[in-house]
């Protein structure tokens, strides 16, 4: 875990390789493997490999332009309607699978879709519900960008962990 931790980075170039289906499904079991706020499984993923859909999505805002490239893109949505801490159970389902992906050799990125725009009109999440078919009372917290990594970044090192945000007994205390 540890090891998985520290060379967990985000991977946004990817080789053009697919990804095997028994693969997708490792990484599919380790998302639903997420806990979530009273077992209320509110999360719903939408597994995306067609190039043309990738490449819609990959249009959603800035700082999705990875995705046009990625073999798969999973996209983390979640019922409203379940569960009043949807984004919590969205986003630890979402940081499963990154971390999943890591420790298969995996590169993956996380976009962002909740709270961002894709005009001034219109959110990203509407632009993704709408390329998607997805309902209104579904919503799209991120995506998560998965490929075999054609970068490699350096992995996380103690010398940049950022201990000054630890207090001890109360807040703003170090000692
Ligand atoms: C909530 C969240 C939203 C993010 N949104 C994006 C995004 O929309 N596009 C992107 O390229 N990276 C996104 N990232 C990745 C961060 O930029 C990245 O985690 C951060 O720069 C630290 O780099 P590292 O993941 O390599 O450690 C997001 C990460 C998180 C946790």
């Amino acid at each position: 875990m540890l090891d998985n931790l520290y060379t967990r980075r985000s991977i946004r170039k990817y080789k053009s390789a697919k990804i095997d289906q028994s693969t997708v499904q490792v990484l599919l079991k380790a998302a639903l493997l997420s806990p979530s706020s009273r077992g209320r499984q509110p999360w719903e993923f939408i597994v995306v490999e067609d190039a043309g859909v990738l490449e819609q999505l990959s249009n959603a805002k800035m700082g999705a332009g990875h995705l046009k490239s990625a073999a798969l893109g999973i996209v983390i949505c979640t019922n409203s309607t379940i569960s009043d801490v949807w984004v919590e159970d969205a986003s630890i389902a979402a940081t499963i699978l990154h971390l999943t992906a890591n420790s298969l050799g995996l590169g993956s990125c996380w976009i962002q879709i909740r709270e961002r725009q894709y005009t001034e009109a219109m959110t990203a999440e509407q632009y993704v519900q709408e390329v998607l078919k997805i309902p209104v009372h579904i919503k799209v917290v991120a995506i998560i960008s998965i490929g075999y990594p054609d970068e490699s970044k350096l992995p996380h090192t103690d010398n940049t962990l950022r201990f000054d945000k630890i207090y001890r007994n109360k807040y703003g205390s170090i000692l």
